[in-house]
């Protein structure tokens, strides 16, 4: 695991673009595996300010999100599709047809998630897949205790996870309780993967998945078993890191804006 610690949000945000933008240049046919949630909303505005000042394109790439909740249809103002049109889609040059979501309203979720699953293979799995890190460890939608091998399936989501997410809908009880998401094995077999974390509040989850035991009870700590995974932190997320100083010196901290 590589470990960059940022002196802000703003370099450590434009650190996780940056190693887009080049993927894009040394690979313009990468399958992206995008995320959705607050932390992606800043790389998503630095990714089009790139697209638009500095010429990057993803009209050969492709795009498979992580998860969507059941019964939202695409246009639905809450849905993950939606998030995404709004916040990146609809703002750069990506071609018709090669953004991928799951539809949250599929009758048959099941039957939809066995879609997806094999629509991710059959586009040659994820080259480079963004991840955020749920306050409980979740990564997607995969709650604790989530089979580290799961593939593309129906999730219940947890309480404090419906909680956390309710800021996007009218009321808590708005938020659906059910999710189609990435299994964790899908995650896995991703060439690269990047996951970022900002705040305090992320401190403590973000030293299990980095130093605790790799456990279903914090799934994202099996990224300890991936062979390339980097995550991009901001001070307050790695403030509760043991090892913090021998990170620091294998990657200095960052204190410049990435290019
Ligand atoms: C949701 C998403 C996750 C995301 C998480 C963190 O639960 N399904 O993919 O990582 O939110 O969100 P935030 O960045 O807002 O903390």
């Amino acid at each position: 695991m590589k470990v960059l610690i940022h002196e802000t949000r703003e370099t450590a945000t434009g650190c996780a673009a940056a190693l887009i933008a080049d993927r894009l240049a040394s690979e313009p046919d990468v399958v992206l595996g995008l995320a959705t949630g607050g932390t992606m909303e800043a790389v998503y505005a630095d990714l089009i300010a790139r697209h638009r000042d500095s010429g990057i394109s993803f009209a050969r790439a492709q795009s498979f999100n992580l998860d969507e909740y059941i019964g939202l249809s695409p246009d639905h103002p809450c849905s993950y599709w939606t998030y995404m049109r709004d916040k990146f889609f609809d703002q750069v040059d990506f071609a018709p047809g090669h953004t991928h979501l799951p539809r949250g309203d599929a009758p048959d979720p099941e039957a939809e998630a066995a879609r997806y699953e094999a629509a991710i293979v059959a586009a040659g799995d994820i080259g480079l897949q963004l991840l955020g890190l749920g306050a409980n460890g979740h990564i997607g939608f995969n709650e604790p205790t989530s089979s580290l091998s799961s593939l593309t399936r129906i999730k219940t989501l947890t309480r404090s996870t419906r909680a956390a997410n309710a800021r996007y809908f009218a009321s808590d009880d708005d938020v659906p309780r059910l999710a189609i998401t990435m299994g964790i094995g899908t995650i896995m077999r991703a060439q690269d993967i990047v996951l970022l974390a900002f705040g305090e509040a992320k401190a403590k989850v973000v030293a299990q998945m980095i130093e605790g035991p790799v456990t279903a009870a914090c799934p994202a700590s099996i990224l300890q078993m991936h062979r390339k995974v980097t995550v991009v932190l901001d001070e307050a997320a790695a403030s509760a890191l043991a090892l913090r100083d021998y990170y620091e010196l294998v990657h200095p901290r960052v204190v410049e804006p990435a290019s």
